[in-house]
């Protein structure tokens, strides 16, 4: 299937691995030439040949500034793929809703919501002149707000809010906006020994294997397996592609039946 997304410019965040380092591959192979960012590169990401810009996108000021920075280099750009997330895994976070205080509820609202408003603002006059598109990557807890930290659950229901909002405003003027929603995806932030998944498995006092294995039926993933990142690239790709002119304001739901609800 040709998605035409040979030679398209294509911006990813949360990009060095995990979903973001699999969307990277999954355009390169199509022949899309990828701006990558996130703090630190990787070994696997230099190995895409994606152009790697570094930038903190819980500042902040950082969107528009690596915004910018992008567009200098090459002032066009076709996709733009907001899917950093993530962030406090700390045990009062998960123990307690309120865990962490006002600032812990800021930062993960900052990197779960505030990084792909403010990347998308930045963007949007670029992505206008190419009649491009906006791709989001949320969570299934964005609907089901269990076993997570209610912030990053809060955060991403907001994401899913502002993509919808979003998608209504500017797709006179050509620009087609979507999100992509994983449930239980294996990645650093699940099997990282720094991650979500060790925090969690260490305030269920589980070893982490443990936890991974369960983790698809506490989920309700039918599937009783954890999802593999180029699944979730291949849904991204569908929506980014200019072959699908009518996907507009769509939430994509890829969680092995985890949401119950039709
Ligand atoms: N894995 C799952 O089960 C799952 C399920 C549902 C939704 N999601 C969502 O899918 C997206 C990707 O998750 P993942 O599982 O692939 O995460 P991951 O394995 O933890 O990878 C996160 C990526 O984001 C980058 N990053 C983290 N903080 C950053 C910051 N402040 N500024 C710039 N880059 C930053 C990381 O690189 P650096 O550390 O070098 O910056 C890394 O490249 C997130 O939005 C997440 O909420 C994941």
């Amino acid at each position: 299937m040709d998605l035409d997304l040979d030679g398209k410019r294509v911006l990813v965040t949360g990009a060095s691995k995990g979903i973001g380092l699999a969307i990277v591959r999954a355009f390169r192979a199509e022949g899309a030439e990828v701006v990558a960012v996130s703090r630190e590169t990787t070994s696997e990401l230099q190995a895409t040949g994606a152009r790697f810009v570094s930038a903190d996108l819980a500042e902040p000021a950082a969107a528009q500034r690596m915004v910018e920075s992008v567009l200098d280099l090459d002032p066009r750009l076709d996709v733009l793929v907001n899917n950093v997330g993530g962030g406090s895994t700390s045990r009062e976070a998960l123990a307690d809703p309120f865990g962490g205080g006002v600032d812990a509820w800021a930062s993960v609202f900052a990197l779960n919501l505030g990084a792909a408003v403010e990347t998308t603002r930045a963007a949007l006059p670029a992505l206008t002149r190419s009649r491009g598109a906006v791709v989001s990557i949320s969570s299934q807890n964005a609907r089901d707000p269990r076993g997570v930290p209610l912030s990053y659950s809060a955060a991403k229901a907001a994401l899913n809010a502002f993509s919808r909002g979003l998608a209504e405003q500017v797709a006179e003027s050509g620009v087609r906006v979507n999100v992509v929603t994983p449930s239980g995806t294996r990645t650093p932030l699940l099997t990282g020994g720094d991650g979500f998944g060790a925090e969690l498995a260490g305030h269920l006092e589980l070893d982490q294997a443990t936890l991974l294995a369960m983790l698809p039926q506490q989920a309700g993933m039918v599937t009783g397996a954890l999802i593999e990142p180029a699944e979730i690239a291949r849904a991204v790709l569908l929506l980014a592609s200019p072959t699908m002119p009518s996907a507009i304001g769509s939430n994509w739901v890829v969680d092995g039946g985890a949401l119950k609800t039709p």
